[in-house]
């Protein structure tokens, strides 16, 4: 579980980051809390919003010539489909296996984002400021 001194660490400086962030944290919130009957709906949700989320992080990497482009998006491809094998097993109603790796998906989270995201946020801010007007 996120404490809120985690999530007060979540800020990179990267509004558009930091906002996805807060709701994919905040979805991870949830779903440890989330009874039987509303977990899959939120299982499902945080796969679509974790594709967008991804997506939407190789562009920007795109967009500033990040230089783990590689070593990032494997990072993503690995959980996206984990996820999409697990949305797999909760639609056939078998919730175990989810919720640990859900329960798993803050350490992994807080790991990705002091390494990985990180280096974007700073790549990005830097690509912004040198940029010419
Ligand atoms: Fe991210
Ligand atoms: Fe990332």
């Amino acid at each position: 579980m996120l404490t809120a001194t985690d999530r007060a660490g979540h800020a990179l400086g990267v509004t558009e980051m930091d906002d996805t962030h807060r709701t994919f944290v905040g979805y991870l919130d949830a779903l440890a809390k989330a009874s039987e009957a509303d977990f899959p709906g939120l299982f499902h949700q945080l796969l679509g919003h974790t594709r967008k989320h991804f997506e939407r992080e190789t562009q920007l990497m795109h967009e500033c010539s990040f230089p783990a482009i590689a070593e990032h998006g494997a990072e993503h491809a690995r959980v996206l489909a984990d996820l999409t094998h697990l949305a797999i097993r909760v639609q056939q109603g078998n919730l175990v296996m989810a919720r640990t790796y859900v329960s798993g998906l803050p350490d992994w989270f807080r790991h990705h984002l002091a390494t990985m995201d990180s280096a974007l946020a700073a790549r990005l801010k830097a690509h912004a400021t040198h940029q010419v007007p």
